[in-house]
């Protein structure tokens, strides 16, 4: 079931559906309702900052699949206002639908470079982060790495990864796709498939274990788990995880590392399109951003905007400067190709 919070003082008039529905008392008065990807506690501090600088009310529902499917079964009398995700996957996804206005906002279109956001401007990315490689500080001497490089037979037996087939992935092989075509993409992904220690299976942190446990020495992985392992409370293993390995940032210095997109959309029938493009154009500025990406220690999208201690004592991201718009329309010819050469079956 999706998790259901409401900020605002009508949460006696949500109705639980099959559906949910947010009601409406007849009052005017503003609020925005948001369809989340993004954990609600992680949401909270910036749902609150927002509401006392604006006054403006949120409610907020949680997925972690099939919202902008919701959103388009919904149709015309959708109560969502503004989406957000974690992956250009979905940012696509809601293009490809059509539940995406264009956003238009000055305010937002001037601090987002355009590279991280979509060609007609229907997604706006609010923050990044890196599809890096994590490498045993023991075992691998190296501090500076290609993706190409993954497919040097020297690795043979000593790569581990999760499902070529998980967006994580499908983003990196679609930027690949992007600069060097399908075949070179093809050839150098068959490489790195017979360079695998085992069948791609479980996480990026399971990945980060087995370089741990000595299963494998370098492994694809986000950055933001390194955080999210550094300072687990909950499960201490994982801080030993992190502490065996280092972060190398493929091709820092040549085009840069490929990033990801966490970021929003505006709701094509959004109820409160004025109140919703104040809460985009919040999440934009200075202060929501560097909060934003700290909450889960990522890279804000804003150049203007340093990246918390943490993050930036893993190393200087340079990011790969290719459209994530054309990156998200790519991603079905990487899909295909994972298929085409067993990716997930493992070296062959
Ligand atoms: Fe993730």
């Amino acid at each position: 079931m999706n998790h259901l919070s409401k900020t605002s003082h009508l949460a006696r008039g949500l109705i639980a559906a099959t559906a949910v529905v947010f009601s409406f008392t007849g009052l005017a008065f503003a609020e925005v309702n948001i369809y989340s990807y993004r954990q609600p506690d992680l949401m909270a501090p910036l749902l609150a900052a927002f509401t006392a600088s604006t006054g403006i009310e949120t409610n907020i529902i949680f997925a972690q699949k099939g919202l902008e499917d919701r959103i388009h079964a919904e149709g015309r009398n959708s109560p969502a206002d503004v989406l957000l995700t974690t992956d250009i996957g979905k940012l696509g996804q809601a293009k490809k639908l059509g539940i995406a206005a264009e956003i238009t906002s000055p305010a937002i279109l001037k601090v987002v470079p355009a590279a991280f956001r979509d060609a007609d401007n229907q997604w706006v990315g609010l923050s990044m982060r890196a599809r890096v490689v994590y490498a045993s500080q023991q075992r691998v001497a190296v501090d500076d790495l290609s993706y190409a490089d993954l497919a040097d037979p020297k690795w043979a037996g000593r790569i581990c990864t999760r499902s070529g087939q998980h967006s994580y992935n499908i983003g990196l092989i679609a930027s690949q796709i992007v600069r060097h075509g399908v075949e070179t993409t093809e050839n150098w992904l068959a490489g790195v498939r017979d360079n695998l220690s085992r069948r791609p299976t479980g996480n990026d942190r399971a990945q980060v274990k087995a370089i741990f446990s000595g299963e494998c020495d370098l492994a694809l992985g986000n950055t933001y788990y390194m955080g999210l392992m550094q300072t687990n409370e909950k499960d201490p293993d994982q801080r030993l995880w992190a502490e065996s390995v280092k972060l190398i940032f493929p091709d820092k210095s040549t085009v840069g590392t490929h990033v990801n997109l966490s970021g929003m959309v505006l709701a094509k029938n959004a109820p409160h399109l004025e109140d919703a493009t104040k809460f985009m154009e919040f999440l934009v500025g200075k202060e929501a951003q560097r909060l934003y990406a700290e909450l889960n220690f990522e890279y804000p999208v804003r150049t203007d905007v340093a990246v918390s201690d943490r993050v930036q004592s893993w190393g200087h991201l340079n990011p790969d400067s290719l459209s994530l718009s054309e990156i998200a329309a790519t991603r079905r010819a990487a899909s295909l190709l994972v298929d085409r050469i067993n990716f997930d079956g493992g070296p062959q």
